[in-house]
């Protein structure tokens, strides 16, 4: 039976292959990880196809497509490239995010405003092949409002400065932060946009964020492949799950 949790997360599997490709090998395998997540209470799973391949491959999303149970959340690029590929897949969900081939994460958000009505045309095929079309942006009301207008669906809040400040110690600074993500997730939920959140979430860093009633989706990947080395995977989602559920009430 299907769990249908008021606050999901989504598993992002994406350093399972950055691992199997440190190697040159075939394991570990991000499918197996992708399917365990789902029996450890995973409500879906991220998968970012980078322009460079350095961690999902294209074989990888051809077998999400296939063994996957809950939603994929593809995470890509706003390129033609990418585009044919989820035109392809039609997966549940797309969400569009900048993408530097120098950077080791996806740094920043997205930046909409400045490119509204090229993204407005990038994503209105997503949206008639039936996928949720994401936008990953910074807690910035310009960028909201961008992306309301360009006609996505969802937008997920950028949660990295949110989680560096408070790794660094510079809690008053992280405050205002959540301040701001808090101030910004009501307001797209005001414009009527779905809103999820990520990005550098951790044991200690999830709650508040967890706690804010218009997010619907957080989605986590680094932390949990770390911890799951010490934990195992199932038991390391357990935990983020129980943290979600208590902060959450
Ligand atoms: N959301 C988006 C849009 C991302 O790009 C990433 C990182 O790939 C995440 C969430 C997950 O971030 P992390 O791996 O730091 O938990």
């Amino acid at each position: 039976m299907t769990v249908l949790h008021p606050l999901r997360l989504g598993m992002n599997i994406d350093h399972v292959a950055t691992v199997r490709n440190a190697r040159g090998s075939a394991y570990p395998d991000p499918v197996r990880a992708a399917k365990l997540a789902e029996e450890a209470g995973a409500d879906g799973i991220t998968a970012h196809l980078r322009e460079d391949r350095r961690h999902i491959t294209d074989a990888d999303i051809d077998a999400l497509v296939e063994h996957l149970s809950v939603p994929l959340n593809f995470e890509m690029a706003a390129t033609p490239e990418m585009q044919a590929i989820a035109l392809r897949h039609k997966p549940h969900a797309v969400c569009i995010v900048p993408e530097k081939r120098e950077e080791r994460t996806t740094e920043g958000g997205l930046e909409v405003a400045r490119e509204e009505n090229s993204l407005a045309h990038f994503i209105a095929p997503l949206r008639e092949a039936g996928s949720r079309v994401s936008i990953f942006i910074a807690a910035d009301r310009a960028q909201i409002e961008a992306a309301h207008r360009i006609g996505a669906a969802v937008v997920e809040l950028h949660t990295g400065a949110y989680c560096d400040l408070h790794a660094e110690g510079q809690f008053d600074a992280r405050d205002d932060e959540l301040k701001r993500l808090t101030e910004m997730a009501d307001f797209a939920n005001h414009l009527g946009l779905e809103v999820h959140a990520g990005h550098g979430l951790t044991y200690d860093t999830v709650q508040p964020i967890a706690a804010l009633p218009q997010v619907v989706e957080l989605n986590i990947g680094h932390f949990l492949i770390g911890e799951s080395i010490f934990r195992g995977l199932k038991p390391a989602i357990h935990e983020m799950r129980r943290l979600m559920d208590e902060a959450r009430g």
